[in-house]
């Protein structure tokens, strides 16, 4: 697999999963604005990886900025001014690749077609750079799996938006408008899964290589999660689990339920960032859903067992 990614607090605990899971092979993190700029975001991928033990694991820089729309400001109060919960991370020994994400995705697809899934859990910039260099990209990709938009639960950026989608919107839209087998794993679930602050601290005592980076950077986060109020009603303070889900469903798609449509990502004025999956068959009036591919979305999941298969996997034995 290829994990597209904004380091990001709970960048790292997707990553994380995609180093620890003994059925993955990482080929690579390819890194995108979001969370920090694309240059920090690069930096806190390699020393991640570096921290993970698994520095030789390449990581290709891709977009600074989105396709058409001017960049939002990084948001800072969630993930730090590093991106990474202000915990002095070291930077890493090994450097980033020559390639761009969007090479290196190409790239990789073309060395072995029909085998890599692609997890994409920031803005969708580079997916769509590396579509709008090979168009022929989706029939060599095994699956493609989101973080990103939300159907029926409200949005974290605006009352309709989720960030990543927001983040980048055309570029959204353009990757869903091809056809590949592509499931989004957006707000409407993982609001569900919410980790509590106790389990990040029994990670920390039980999880050797992961333990140590996902508190500490956690910390940050789980404070943004109590005082802005998106923690509400959760027994103790703790944090949306949302880029880490999106990885759990690749291996574990049973602990979800979906509905499936053509899907459209709208990037005007109030409806900017808005995820809109055509859900029943037949026409409507307006024809924007005609001709588009079948996506998949998430709108069920079994949260204790995603978390469960999440700490399991980061703390074997
Ligand atoms: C998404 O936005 C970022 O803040 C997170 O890393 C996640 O990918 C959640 O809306
Ligand atoms: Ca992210």
């Amino acid at each position: 697999m290829i994990l597209d990614t904004d380091p990001g607090i709970d960048d790292a605990m997707a990553i994380a999963y995609a180093c620890a899971h003994p059925e993955l092979e990482l080929l690579g993190l390819t890194t995108v604005f979001g969370n920090v700029s694309v240059k920090q975001a690069t930096r806190n991928a390699l020393a991640v990886l570096e921290n993970f033990e698994q520095g030789q694991i390449p990581v290709a820089e891709g977009a600074a900025v989105p396709l058409v729309q001017k960049p939002f400001p990084h948001p800072y109060f969630v993930h730090g001014d590093d991106g990474m919960g202000n915990i002095d991370l070291a930077d890493a020994k090994a450097p980033a690749s020559k390639l761009s994400a969007a090479e290196f995705i190409v790239e990789q697809s073309l060395a072995r077609p029909g085998e890599i899934s692609l997890v994409a859990v920031g803005p969708l910039t580079n997916i769509a750079e590396a579509l709008r260099l090979d168009p022929e990209l989706p029939n060599r990709i095994k699956q493609l799996v989101v973080m990103g938009g939300t159907v029926d639960e409200p949005g974290n950026v605006s009352p309709v938006a989720e960030a990543n989608f927001l983040g980048d919107p055309h570029a959204a839209d353009e990757v869903f408008g091809a056809d590949w087998p592509a499931t989004i794993v957006g707000l409407d679930v993982t609001h569900k899964v919410m980790l509590f602050d106790s389990e990040l601290e029994h990670l920390s005592r039980h999880s050797k290589i992961y333990g140590d980076l996902l508190y500490r950077s956690s910390r940050f986060y789980v404070n943004f999660y109590s005082t802005s109020g998106a923690a509400q009603g959760m027994a103790e303070p703790g944090c949306a689990m949302h880029d880490a889900t999106a990885m759990v469903y690749l291996l574990r798609p049973e602990l979800f339920t979906t509905v499936a449509g053509p899907v459209r990502v709208a990037s005007d004025t109030t409806a900017a960032g808005q995820l809109i999956i055509k859900r029943q068959e037949g026409n409507y009036l307006l024809p924007y859903w005609d001709n588009y591919a079948t996506s998949s979305v998430c709108m069920g999941v079994e949260a204790d067992a995603v978390k469960a298969d999440f700490f399991d996997t980061l703390t074997p034995g």
